[in-house]
């Protein structure tokens, strides 16, 4: 029987667990925690833990370090051998960053807590071979490589913030719906059910042409339409997306 790889997670916060979850189908996932960690879902899916010691043995290691970025020289220190592969998905760090991590390839990457579902939108980056990276981070969700830290940076924004953006929105709308008389449930699944709806549509039509079709002349879309443009609806996400880019 061929022998699961194994995948060592740096780290026991929300996004070690989402990947841990997201990763435990395909690979051996061990969770590396400063202490011992009982959470339900080890047991759940067959997730292994081990805790760091003093030093911690990366010898040929796949690891992925999912603790606070300010950690990562503290880290380093406890290191000892050459990794496989140093997967990073620390925010605001560079490939530079990593180079006190001793391993064949190093690789940033930025994915989001839905890789629990195998969901994650994930931004790579790396100047080494990068076929095991993707190879592991495909596994929870779709995956993209880019090319400078600029684009990493901008595009890691991207997948970590917009899913926050759209919760505003689909909080606002289930909102509006309660706001006309509809009951809670019901305005949650119906709001849901429009973005699942929407995702497929997006996915087969660009939205301008999305908009248009679903717009009719004298129609109550266009009409929302005209006041969510009128007070600049572009232009907030533009400068929100600006904004979160640039903050430092
Ligand atoms: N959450 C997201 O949506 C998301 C998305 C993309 C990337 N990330 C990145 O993922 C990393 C973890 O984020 P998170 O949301 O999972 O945070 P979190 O839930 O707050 O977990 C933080 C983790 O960092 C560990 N840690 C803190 N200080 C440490 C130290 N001095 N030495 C060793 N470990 C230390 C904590 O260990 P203890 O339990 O022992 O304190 C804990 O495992 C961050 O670098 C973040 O930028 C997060």
């Amino acid at each position: 029987m061929r022998l699961k790889m194994e995948i060592y997670i740096l780290g026991n916060g929300s996004m070690a667990e989402a990947m841990a979850i997201g990763l435990s189908s395909k690979f051996k996932v061990i969770i590396v925690s400063r202490e011992k960690q009982d959470s339900r879902y080890l047991s759940e899916f067959n997730i292994k833990n081990e805790l760091y010691g003093q030093k911690y043995d990366i010898e040929g290691k796949n690891i992925i370090l999912a603790f606070k970025p300010y950690a990562l020289k503290e880290v380093s220190k406890k290191l000892v051998g050459k990794a496989e592969i140093c997967i990073s998905v620390l925010a605001m760090t560079k490939l530079e960053d990593l180079k006190h991590i001793d391993s064949k390839v190093r690789v940033c990457a930025m994915p989001n807590i839905a890789a629990k579902f195998k969901a994650s939108t994930t931004i790579y980056y790396t100047n080494d071979d990068d076929s095991k990276a993707a190879q592991i981070l495909k596994e929870f969700g779709d995956i993209y490589r880019v090319y400078s830290d600029d684009e990493f940076k901008i595009s890691g924004v991207v997948s970590g913030c917009v899913p926050a953006y759209l919760a505003l929105i689909n909080e606002a709308l289930q909102n509006g719906c309660v706001r006309e008389g509809i009951n809670k449930e019901l305005a949650r699944s119906l709001v849901n059910s429009s973005f699942k709806s929407s995702v497929e549509l997006m996915q087969n039509f660009h939205p301008a042409i999305m908009k248009e079709k679903v717009c009719s002349p004298k129609g109550m879309t266009i009409e929302g339409v005209y006041f969510l443009e009128k007070n600049g609806i572009r232009g907030i996400f533009m400068e929100a997306l600006n904004r979160s880019i640039n903050k430092k």
